[in-house]
């Protein structure tokens, strides 16, 4: 028998758009990432009134390097802007830090700040998880190294030394501004997660935007493979 889905405890959005939704309004792309940090905000506080246990947002790929170093630049200082300003919102809202992909080759003044909020947070009940200098495929190849390690290297062993090894399984995947693609973003957690590509770009991307999307998880029927 199928598995009707409940709530969703564990989602993931890849947060794409800010740039087209800067060019539309002849605006900087720096103001488009600007916005996309408010949508961010906004979905953060809302998360009390939903069924997430964990919501993990793609906030830097490793592939984003790519990038004129402006834009790398202006991504960084939000980074730093975002996480001084809210950290104690986290704190009184009970939201606890985790941080996925190489963050630690971010830099110093970063690594530092990021270590501290992943402190301050630490008895939070629900998780914001950011991937910062995230890619997938690193990520598998440093967990199946870990498990080769310590000898054989089977899923439950690779699935262990994933980043995402403390968080629930993931139930949904969003993605926004009508890409459908995966970005080298949790290929692995992918496996039975439910998809949704919406195309709605990130800074309009609102909490009402989020509720849908849980209701229609809602109305999946997950198999996992059976019947
Ligand atoms: C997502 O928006 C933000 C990051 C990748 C950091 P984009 O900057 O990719 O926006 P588009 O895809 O160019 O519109
Ligand atoms: C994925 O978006 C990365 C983040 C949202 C952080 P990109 O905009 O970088 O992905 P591609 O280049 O369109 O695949
Ligand atoms: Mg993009």
């Amino acid at each position: 028998m199928g598995e009707g889905a409940e709530g969703a405890r564990h989602v993931a959005i890849i947060m794409d758009g800010n740039g087209r939704w800067a060019k539309a309004r002849h605006l900087p792309r720096a103001i488009g990432h600007q916005r996309g940090v408010e949508a961010v905000r906004k979905l953060v506080r809302s998360l009390k009134d939903t069924s997430i246990e964990c919501l993990t947002l793609y906030a830097f790929s490793s592939e984003n390097w790519k990038r004129p170093e402006d834009e790398v630049g202006d991504l960084m200082n939000l980074m730093r802007k975002f996480v001084k300003s809210d950290l104690p919102e986290f704190i009184s809202n009970d939201v606890k830090l985790h941080i996925l992909g190489d963050w630690r080759g971010l830099a110093p003044d970063i690594v530092e700040m990021l270590e501290d909020a992943l402190e301050r947070t630490s008895n939070g009940s629900r998780t914001l998880a950011v991937a910062l200098n995230y890619g997938s495929q690193q990520e598998i190849a440093r967990a199946a190294s870990a498990a080769a390690r310590e000898g054989d290297i089977t899923p439950d062993a690779i699935a262990r030394h994933l980043d995402t090894a403390a968080l629930p399984p993931l139930d949904l995947l969003i993605r926004t501004s009508g890409e459908v693609r995966l970005s080298n973003f949790l290929l692995w957690q992918c496996a039975y997660a439910e998809m949704m590509f919406v195309d709605t770009l990130w800074p309009d991307f609102t909490p009402a935007h989020l509720a849908e999307a849980l209701e229609q998880f809602a109305g999946r029927e997950r198999r996992y493979g059976g019947r």
